[in-house]
């Protein structure tokens, strides 16, 4: 009697201890917006994380993804996530570099070759500083980085040196970094979010565009622009975020789920961009558009004026630098 009475408190306890450290406080449907189109590898990543979160909770939290900005631009979504209207989001540092503007040493220009050295850079200890600034500054959590293919550009008219893009319209990411590089060139940078792009090559709004290998192929903007320059003048980090309000209402167990799920996803991200940028490339490359790689000596004396231009984050720039050309 003694042993089955012993056997059930130890089986009791045991399992109100695996209890205890597995079921969560209440189950938990977390909603993550980005503003790529479905299919996209940061949409994909997202969709993982609701496998592996659900796995981990037995069953219990998921993830609901809203790609395409199903839940508005980026800057809407960050007013979300400050509310808690929004939990999560997979977001370009674009919104949180015209909040936070230290971010755009991020986007120096010819900071990293490739996108192997962008994830060096954005693991190095002061990128990593960055994102510990986002709970007081913009009450977001930031949980790690992810990454895009790097930056190039792409007309529908060919480019034999830098005054063939003189005056043009150049279609950028709405944000200040990418307006002062083309500003420096003397090319007219023109915001635009990506589902406007198709259309404004058509109708002569922009008649270039900076963007990245992978856009290209959602988009087929090989369609309406035929030459692409491949410059990777730039970077283009993502930056995985949690609301505050969010945060601060999770339990210890669920804060570290999250973030430990969270951070193998934006792993796998960069990872796949590594692998996966060259075949990119060579498919672009396939639908017989003219591909031209050059290098910075295109851009001549840019990154002084950009630099210049950005001298507050001068000795961020250059720490970055550093890491960039360390082994
Ligand atoms: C862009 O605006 O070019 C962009 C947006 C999201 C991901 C990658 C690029």
């Amino acid at each position: 009697m003694k042993r089955s009475i012993g056997k059930f408190l130890v089986g009791t306890v045991a399992a109100l201890t695996v209890l205890a450290h597995t079921a969560p406080t209440e189950a938990r449907d977390y909603r993550l917006g980005t503003i790529v189109p479905a299919g996209h590898l940061w949409n994909q990543a997202a969709q993982r994380m609701n496998d592996a979160l659900s796995e981990r909770s037995g069953g219990e939290d998921g993830v609901s993804v809203f790609p395409a900005g199903q839940l508005g631009d980026e800057s809407q979504m960050v007013q979300q996530l400050q509310t808690g209207a929004l939990d999560m989001a997979f977001l370009t540092i674009a919104d949180v570099t015209n909040r936070v503007p230290d971010f755009g040493a991020l986007y120096a220009p010819f900071l990293v070759e490739d996108v192997a050295g962008a994830n060096k850079v954005l693991a190095s200890e002061p990128a990593q500083a960055l994102l510990g600034r986002l709970p007081k500054e913009m009450g977001v959590v930031g949980i790690d980085y992810g990454i895009a293919t790097m930056r190039q550009i792409m007309t529908n008219f060919p480019v034999d040196d830098i005054s063939d893009l003189a005056g043009r319209k150049m279609r950028i990411t709405p944000f200040k970094p990418f307006r002062d590089f083309y500003n420096i060139l003397g090319i007219a940078p023109t915001p635009m979010p990506l589902p406007e792009v198709y259309d404004a090559l058509a109708n002569g709004q922009v008649d270039a565009m900076d963007i990245d290998p992978e856009l290209i192929l959602n988009f087929k903007f090989y369609e309406r622009a035929d030459h692409l320059l491949l410059t990777n003048h730039s970077m283009f980090p993502m930056v995985g975020l949690v609301s505050g309000r969010v945060w601060a209402s999770l339990s210890d167990d669920e804060k570290q789920r999250l973030r430990e799920t969270m951070r193998e996803q934006l792993a796998w991200v960069r990872q796949q961009y590594e692998e996966q940028e060259p075949q990119m490339i060579e498919k672009i490359r396939t639908t017989g558009i003219e591909v031209k790689p050059v290098d910075q000596s295109f851009f001549p004396g840019v990154v002084a004026k950009w630099e210049e231009i950005w001298a507050d984050q001068k000795p961020l720039t250059d720490e970055l630098r550093a890491v960039a050309a360390s082994e």
